[in-house]
């Protein structure tokens, strides 16, 4: 590369084809992944450690927390009222419902003993994370 001595050419033109190779790679796998039913959802940047949000997949609202740096994806709509859970309070792997508190574990889904207890479990589901973005399977395939 004219202007650059060898050495520091060589380092750029590394840069490049490492730059390329994970853009292909990002590339090629996040077809795989839409392929297999996955959306991508977010970024890692965007959901630090004990955090949560809601995304939209088609007319479903999911909820996708960072437990302890594992993604995980639920339903985010409270089977008691209804209620956008994501609102509510992240203890651990538990998310209490800011409406009357029911609790939910994050990583099953499972409703734990309590308040309200008598609506059911939380549907959970598959994410992949490929470099720093957040893909979770399709609720509706
Ligand atoms: S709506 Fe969630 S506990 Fe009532």
């Amino acid at each position: 590369m004219a202007g650059y001595p060898v050495e520091e050419a060589s380092y750029i033109i590394l840069i490049r084809v490492c730059a390329l190779i994970g853009f292909v790679l990002q590339y090629t796998g996040g077809n795989q992944l839409a392929e297999e039913g996955f959306v991508r959802v977010g970024n890692l940047d965007n959901l630090s450690d004990g955090d949560m949000m809601q995304v939209k997949i088609g007319k479903q609202d999911v909820l996708i927390a960072n437990l302890n740096g594992k993604i995980h994806a639920s339903s985010d709509v409270c089977p008691h009222q209804f209620y956008q859970l994501s609102t509510g309070d992240l203890d651990g792997d538990v998310v209490r419902c800011s409406l009357h508190g029911a609790e939910f574990d994050l990583k099953t889904g499972e409703q734990l003993p309590g308040k309200y207890n008598q609506f059911g479990s939380l549907p959970v589901y598959e994410v992949r994370v490929t470099g720093s973005e957040i893909w979770v399977k399709n609720p509706a395939v």
